[in-house]
């Protein structure tokens, strides 16, 4: 039988999420995910869509199979993200909502909010979005709305 090949992954954060990044990339790889992380890599303030473009840019473009990206929030990464033709980003904060962004959404980047999360919980619905499968049908009509 054919092995199906793990999802490469971007990530990336700003300055709030210097420590929840490493947590979720150390994860990914642990699971077997080649993982780009595309920083920033020093703890200084910085602006949040330069980095959320660089993964929203490769997801978009095929370079990387998903993305995460974390921020204070969550909330200017995925503003950030969702104006990338083809990227389907969601803010999640738990197992539920980041199965639901798959199963329904079947989105491809996962956002974060490193002030609003706990790290376990952001880990565990990262496993959970990882886990899930889109369930199409009428969902599928519905996202393709999205690009009509
Ligand atoms: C940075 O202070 C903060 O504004 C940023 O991390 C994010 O929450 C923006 O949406």
């Amino acid at each position: 039988m054919k092995k199906s090949r793990l999802p490469t992954i971007a990530i990336a954060g700003d300055h709030a999420a210097i420590d929840l990044k490493k947590t979720l990339a150390d994860y990914l790889r642990q699971r077997g995910h080649e993982v780009k992380d595309m920083g920033p890599k020093v703890r200084k303030s910085v602006n949040y869509p330069d980095f959320g473009k660089k993964v929203a840019k490769a997801v978009a473009g095929g370079e990387y199979d998903l993305g995460v990206l974390i921020c204070g929030t969550g909330i200017g990464m995925s503003m950030t993200a969702n104006r990338f033709r083809g990227v389907r980003a969601a803010l999640v904060h738990d197992s539920f909502t980041a199965r639901m962004a798959r199963e329904h959404n079947d989105a491809n980047v996962l956002v974060f909010g490193a002030r609003v999360i706990g790290d376990a919980v952001a880990v565990d619905a990262l496993e959970s979005w990882l886990s899930s499968r889109f369930k199409g049908g009428r969902h599928k009509e519905r996202i393709d709305m999205l690009d009509e």
